[in-house]
């Protein structure tokens, strides 16, 4: 979704914000834009597109200025083109602002600014921010949008210059992430640390309702109410080299080949074998409290939502612990219901999807205890929950979620195990999940290295318009996993299903162009999806499985096998995603479409 860079200090504005912006391109856009300080009054350059087509509007020139802000929009209120692209102006062009969010009562606002003679020039919501900062504005920058914040309701990450105001970045932050970073004499402001790592990696996030005064030197943080809040810097983990492509092709491809890495960096540390048993300290929960729960609500969204399935399937089995999997985009607008010693667990890669966080800040006004699964340190998710563990996969700039997923996989299954361990499991049952997660990781190599097998299949079927998924137990949330990112990233209509359903409507569909991947592990409903196979045989379907290794049966009987490593049953989600993320890579790339950046989504959703 949108995103915001500032900077303010002793170099050359420009290609640190143009930079900036292209390391938050992966987070989805289309149109971009750059106000700087010059000495003769602010630059302003906005282009509908790319950022490529930001830097031909500003032809060669690197305007001398040190100071300014920059912005990638993902539309909302009107359509993305120039006149809608951020930074916006006031009338006489001497403030200008960014933001991301949405103001809800903008109408309201916006009849305010007309009745006191402003001209409203775009369809957003965002230019009334600036023209009512304009109308607070007596001399002090900082006040002027702090009065007018008072006057906004909905959400906002916003970062405003004036030309009355040299030597200054004022930003705030009210349900939007924004983050300073604190350099050597000079200061950066942004909604996400990758646009700043090349410069700093000391970091302050401003909570909601927070209001930064920013200068070369210096940053003063205050709430909207004018209170000084005393700011704590934190020190980022994440390298340079973790946000580019590292010889790869696409950062999805790199994702993907980095998950051997990224599970073993989830699971190390957090298990002792001697006991059986994962240690999961960040929950904050003591051996008595995670065996009191009596009910576990898991929210998220996306392929997040997906990992929360399977968690159902793992916890239920071995913990015997009730477990609802809620859409958080639903899940916050009925009326849940919370008894006594209910957990609320919330999953999210970025830690700031603005319906996962709803739901979480709605659960939360229960009284009920909410823990996070969350992959970005520092994020809203993470900061406001009681107790959580981190996926430690490391920034995941693919819109298409990979790698993410699996750690999200690993770490809910270490989340079950222990509170399984709590319950009836036994040590031995304990060690031998644990034996099988060490394992993993390079299960998942052996099966990367399998990648040119996957190519080839994919060259039958990348003109197909249509696929259907079918899975089973906890591998059906996989083939809706498989099914996503397919039509994510390929833009072919795919659809997930429990094998068993496909007789209740999608087999009508089934003819001679569908291509079904099934998953069909050796597993105990091996022999009923080896009918649901044949049904789909006998409709002239195509059928590429992921079978166990060893299977040879199944060969005869569909018209491609993708073989995976055995493990323990539950483990199965975290080998049989992998050959279905690297088939919708490969589509991808074969249809030309944009793998990193598909088109219409973001990586981090942070509007309703
Ligand atoms: C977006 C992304 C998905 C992601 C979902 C939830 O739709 O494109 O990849 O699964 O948001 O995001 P979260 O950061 O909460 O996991």
């Amino acid at each position: 979704m949108c995103g915001i860079v500032g900077y303010i200090g002793p170099k050359q504005a420009q290609p640190i914000l143009i930079n900036g912006l292209k390391r938050l391109e992966y987070r989805g856009y289309d149109s971009s834009g750059i106000a700087m300080l010059a000495e003769n009054g602010l630059m302003v350059a906005k282009s509908a597109g790319k950022i490529n087509r930001l830097e031909e509007t500003l032809g060669n020139a690197i305007y001398d200025c040190n100071q300014g802000i920059a912005h990638t929009r993902w539309a909302t209120h009107g359509e993305p083109t120039q006149l809608n692209a951020h930074p916006h102006t006031d009338a006489e062009g001497k403030i200008a602002l960014v933001h991301n969010g949405i103001i809800e009562n903008y109408r309201t606002l916006k009849e305010f600014l007309i009745r006191n003679n402003f001209d409203i020039k775009t369809d957003t919501d965002t230019e009334i921010l600036v023209h009512l900062i304009r109308y607070h504005c007596k001399g002090n920058l900082t006040e002027a949008v702090r009065a007018a914040l008072n006057q906004v309701e909905g959400t906002y990450g916003i970062a405003v210059i004036s030309v009355n105001h040299p030597g200054e970045i004022v930003a705030a932050r009210m349900g939007s992430p924004l983050v300073i970073g604190n350099g050597e004499h000079e200061n950066l402001v942004a909604s996400d640390v990758a646009a700043m790592l090349e410069h700093t990696n000391k970091v302050v996030y401003l909570d909601d309702g927070e209001v930064a005064t920013i200068t070369a030197e210096n940053f003063d943080i205050t709430t909207i109410q004018n209170i000084k809040i005393t700011p704590k810097i934190q020190e980022v983990s994440w390298t340079l080299d973790e946000i580019e492509k590292g010889g790869y092709d696409h950062f999805m491809l790199k994702e993907i080949h980095e998950q051997p890495t990224t599970l073993r960096n989830g699971i190390r540390g957090r298990l002792n074998w001697e006991e059986g048993i994962p240690i999961l300290g960040g929950l904050n929960l003591q051996y008595d409290e995670l065996r009191d729960i009596k009910r576990i609500i898991v929210t998220a969204c996306g392929t997040s939502w997906h990992a929360a399935l399977i968690s159902k399937y793992f916890i239920e089995e071995l913990a015997r612990v009730p477990v609802v999997v809620e859409y958080a985009s639903e899940f916050r607008y009925h009326a849940p219901i919370f008894d006594k010693n209910n957990i609320l667990l919330v999953i999210s890669q970025s830690g700031e999807t603005a319906d996962t966080l709803a739901a979480m800040q709605e659960t939360k006004k229960h009284g009920v205890t909410v823990l996070g699964l969350v992959n970005v340190v520092g994020s809203t998710i993470a900061r406001e929950t009681d107790g959580g563990v981190y996926l430690h996969a490391g920034p995941e700039i693919g819109v298409a979620s990979t790698k993410a997923f699996t750690s999200q996989v690993m770490v809910t299954s270490l989340f079950g195990t222990l509170l399984a361990r709590m319950r009836n499991l036994s040590v031995l049952q304990g060690q031998e999940i644990i034996d099988n997660m060490i394992k993993i990781p390079s299960q998942v190599e052996q099966i990367l290295k399998g990648s040119d097998q996957i190519r080839e299949i994919a060259t039958e079927y990348y003109k197909a318009n249509n696929f259907l998924y079918l899975g089973r137990g906890i591998n059906f949330p996989v083939a809706l996993e498989g099914a996503l990112k397919l039509k994510e990233i390929s833009y072919i209509h795919a659809e997930g299903y429990p094998a068993a359903e496909m007789k209740h409507g999608p087999i009508a569909l089934i003819d001679e162009n569908m291509p079904v991947v099934v998953i069909a592990l050796k597993d105990a409903v091996y022999d009923k999806v080896m009918s649901n196979i044949a049904e789909v045989r006998a409709r002239k379907g195509r059928v590429i499985a992921i079978a166990t290794e060893g299977d040879t049966e199944i060969a005869g009987r569909v018209n491609h096998v993708i073989y995976v490593p055995k493990t323990y049953r539950l483990l199965t989600p975290l080998l049989s995603v992998i050959p279905l993320q690297l088939l919708a890579y490969h589509i991808a790339v074969m249809r030309g479409c944009s793998v990193d950046q598909p088109r219409n989504l973001a990586k981090s959703v942070t509007v309703e």
